[in-house]
């Protein structure tokens, strides 16, 4: 090894021991300028596969690329320095084998510079979490609700609400703790299951519509700013309404531009100053 470039960010362990002592404060960046801003104050922001739904407006989580992730989650990097950076790997790039999944991590890694690398799954895919952190790429596992299943569960709908389902949750979770995952979302998940996974498990939890008990939470920040519409999700909660204070200062742009009051020769080159 040569001289190391000094990397001031939150590790991947620091995330792991901190259960029971720290609760983890997550949010989900697609790009620099957010990203910036939301960097002090995180744990960990998570480059999600939402961007394809947030960033571009589809219906789901399924035809985004490696390439598109990779492009998002190299930006979030970049403005970055405190927050651990992870992304989700897209639909398909993942599920066929350790090693493609491995392949495509390594692939996204070189590429973005991300800590690590999150994938849905229940305990079919702990081989593959454990293919993965024994060949050095931290995994963030993702069990309950999954966005990428929307088509075999039918919709986006909670889990864990029959005994069967939640003794399933709980045993995808501790495959995946067990694999050596750093730790695992919980999302859309009844609270009871959520809580008794957050007691069970040895890693920490992060919950989205899972439970306060989780070690962590996460939303997509998109939600909690008041940029999705009209529409907020039961489990986020609106902290700045962002999307007025856009449309408001657009607004007054497009009627200064209209009525010839913006630009003044204040914003021009070349003219001299009257003293
Ligand atoms: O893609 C995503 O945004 C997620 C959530 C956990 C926030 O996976």
């Amino acid at each position: 090894m040569s001289v190391a470039i000094q990397n001031k960010r939150l590790s991947v362990p620091y995330i792991t021991t901190g259960k029971g002592q720290r609760k983890l404060a997550c949010l989900t960046a697609y790009s620099a300028p957010f990203a910036r801003l939301m960097d002090p104050h995180l744990d960990l922001i998570l480059v999600g596969d939402s961007t394809a739904m947030v960033a571009y407006g589809l219906p789901n989580t399924l035809s985004i690329t490696v390439e598109q992730m990779a492009f998002h989650a190299a930006a979030v990097v970049r403005s970055t320095q405190h927050a651990c950076v992870i992304m989700d790997m897209p639909f398909g790039s993942y599920q066929e084998s350790p090693e493609q999944a491995f392949r495509n991590s390594a692939r996204a890694m070189a590429l973005s510079g991300i800590d690590g690398v999150k994938m849905e799954g229940g305990a079919e895919l702990a081989p593959t979490t454990r293919f993965l952190v024994e060949r050095g790429i931290p995994v963030l596992a993702h069990v309950g609700l999954m966005p990428q299943h929307v088509n075999t569960m039918g919709g986006f709908k909670a889990q864990g609400m029959t005994d069967e389902a939640a003794a399933r949750i709980l045993a995808d979770a501790r495959a995946h703790a067990e694999a050596g995952a750093f730790a695992v979302v919980l999302e859309g998940t009844a609270e009871a299951v959520a809580r008794r996974i957050t007691e069970e498990i040895s890693i920490p939890t992060i919950g989205i519509g899972a439970s306060p008990a989780c070690d962590g939470q996460i939303l997509v920040t998109e939600d909690i700013l008041g940029l999705s519409g009209d529409r907020i999700p039961k489990f986020a909660q609106r902290f700045a309404d962002a999307g007025a204070l856009i449309s408001q200062a657009v607004e007054t742009y497009a009627s200064q531009v209209r009525d010839g009051t913006f630009p003044t020769l204040d914003h021009c080159f070349g003219v001299k100053k009257k003293s």
